[in-house]
C-alpha cells in the first residue's frame, strides 16, 4: 500500500501516490506535456466528423491520468493500459472518480500485445526512457495519430552512444542536440511505419529539458510511405568552423558528397539518417494554440509558449546557439532579438526556435552570421 493524494490536471481530478513509488509512476513535471496533448488531441479530432467515435490508447499508462483526461476533457473513447497491478488497480478507481466508465476502459496487459491485438486511431506511447521496444507494434496499430515520448535523450542527441544501437542512427554531440533527437527520433519512427506502408506528417514536435515528444499524422498508403522515406537525409557538420549542411539519403548512397569542409577544409562529420522536412504543421499548431487559449488548463501559460515558438519557427533543419557563436568571436553576446533584425534586414530568412531560448534559425550561413554577429558588437 501506498499513501495517495488527489490532484487536478486540467478539469480532470486523478488520485496519485503521495511519494514516488516503484509500482506506480507519476510525475507532476509531465502535466505541461499533457496540457498540450489534450490541446492536440482537440484539434486533431476536431476535423473528424465524428469525433466520439475515434479511439485512443493510453498504452503504458502509469496512474491512467492522460487517458483519463482524453475521455474526460476531449471526450474520446479510451483504452487505458499498464502491465502493473497496482497501477491498473488505479487507473479503474480513475476512471469511476472522473464518470466516464462508458468511454474508458482499463486493461492490465504487455502494451505491445494489445497492439498488436487492435487497431486504434490514437496511439500514444509514453514510456520510462526509449519508445523503441513499442514502436513496432504502434506503427501496426495505429491508424491516425502518433504521440511519442522519448526521454532517452543522452543516445539520441549523441552525448552517450546507443543512437546507432537503439535507433539504428548515428548522432552528432552538437550545439543543437535537441533538434537533433527530435530529427532522429522522426527518422526512426518514419523508417517504423513505412515497413507498414504508413506515412507520416509530423503535426507538433518539442524538446524539454529531459524528454521529446512527436505528434504525427499517420497515412495509409505504400506510395506515401515512399515519400516519407524521401524525406530522411543527413547532416555534415565541421566541428571546426560550425558550418553545416543537410543532404538526401540519396547521395550518401552516391558517395556524392565531399569530406572536407567548404569554409575551412577542416574534415567533417556525418550525422543521420535524420528526418529533414518540417517537423510541424503550422495550421495545426495554430489551431492547438487557440485550444490551448480556452481550455482550464495548470500549465496554459507555459504550453502557449511553446506552441506559440514553433508557430512562429522556420522550416530549416538546426539552429545556431547565439551565445556559443559570440563565445567563439571572443564578443559579448548582443541580444538575440537584434540579430535576427539584422538577418531580416540583410535579406535572410531567421526565427526563434523551441529547443533554445537562445539560439537562431537562419538560412545564412555560418560565415555570413559572424559577420553579422561582428557589425552587431561594433554597434553597441
Ligand atoms: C513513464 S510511465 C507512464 C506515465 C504516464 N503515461 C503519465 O503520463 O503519467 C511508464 C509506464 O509503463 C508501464 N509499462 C512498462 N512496460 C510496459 C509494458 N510492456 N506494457 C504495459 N505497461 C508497461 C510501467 O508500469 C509505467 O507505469
Ligand atoms: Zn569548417
Amino acid at each position: 500500500m501506498f499513501s495517495e493524494t488527489e490532484i487536478h490536471e486540467g478539469t480532470t481530478r486523478i488520485i496519485v501516490p503521495e511519494h514516488p513509488t516503484k509500482s506506480i509512476f507519476y510525475n507532476p513535471v509531465m502535466e505541461l506535456c499533457r496540457d498540450i496533448d489534450i490541446a492536440s488531441i482537440a484539434a486533431f479530432s476536431s476535423s473528424h466528423p465524428n469525433p466520439a467515435q475515434l479511439t485512443y490508447i493510453d498504452a503504458l499508462a502509469g496512474t491512467g491520468v492522460r487517458g483519463v483526461r482524453v475521455a474526460n476533457e476531449v471526450g474520446l473513447h479510451v483504452t487505458i493500459n499498464d502491465r502493473s497491478t497496482p497501477a491498473y488497480e488505479l487507473i479503474k478507481r480513475n476512471i469511476a472518480l472522473n464518470a466516464v466508465e462508458e468511454r474508458a476502459t482499463a486493461y492490465k496487459e504487455n502494451a505491445n500485445v494489445l497492439l498488436l491485438q487492435t487497431n486504434y486511431d490514437l496511439v500514444d506511447i509514453d514510456p520510462f526512457g526509449s519508445p523503441v521496444p513499442f514502436l513496432d507494434a504502434a506503427a501496426q496499430s495505429v491508424k491516425k495519430l502518433l504521440l511519442i515520448t522519448a526521454t532517452d535523450t543522452a543516445p539520441l542527441c549523441g552525448a552517450h552512444t546507443g543512437g546507432m544501437r537503439n535507433y539504428s542512427a548515428r548522432p552528432l554531440n552538437t550545439e543543437y542536440h535537441a533538434e537533433m533527437a527530435t530529427r532522429i527520433l522522426l527518422g526512426a519512427v518514419t523508417r517504423e511505419l513505412a515497413r507498414y506502408d504508413k506515412a507520416i506528417q509530423p503535426l507538433l514536435s518539442y524538446a524539454s529539458a529531459h524528454f521529446v515528444r512527436l505528434i504525427v499524422r499517420v497515412e495509409k498508403g505504400a506510395r506515401k510511405a515512399d515519400e516519407c522515406i524521401e524525406r530522411l537525409g543527413f547532416i555534415a557538420h565541421c566541428f571546426f568552423c560550425g558550418h553545416r549542411f543537410t543532404f538526401p539519403c540519396a547521395d550518401m548512397l552516391n558517395l556524392n558528397v565531399p569530406n572536407t569542409c567548404a569554409l575551412c577544409g577542416q574534415k567533417l562529420r556525418v550525422a543521420g539518417p535524420l528526418y529533414l522536412h518540417p517537423i510541424k504543421a503550422k495550421e495545426f499548431c495554430e489551431q492547438v494554440h487557440l485550444e490551448l487559449g480556452n481550455r482550464e488548463l495548470g500549465k496554459k501559460h507555459e504550453a502557449l509558449k511553446i506552441v506559440h515558438t514553433c508557430i512562429h519557427e522556420l522550416d530549416i533543419p538546426f539552429y545556431y546557439e547565439h551565445h556559443a557563436l559570440c563565445k567563439s568571436l571572443k564578443l559579448p553576446p548582443t541580444p538575440l532579438s537584434s540579430l535576427i533584425d539584422a538577418l531580416h534586414s540583410n535579406g535572410f530568412s531567421a526565427s526563434r526556435t523551441q529547443f533554445s531560448d537562445t539560439a537562431v534559425k537562419t538560412n545564412a550561413r555560418i560565415d555570413e552570421l559572424k559577420t553579422l554577429v561582428k557589425a552587431l558588437s561594433t554597434e553597441l
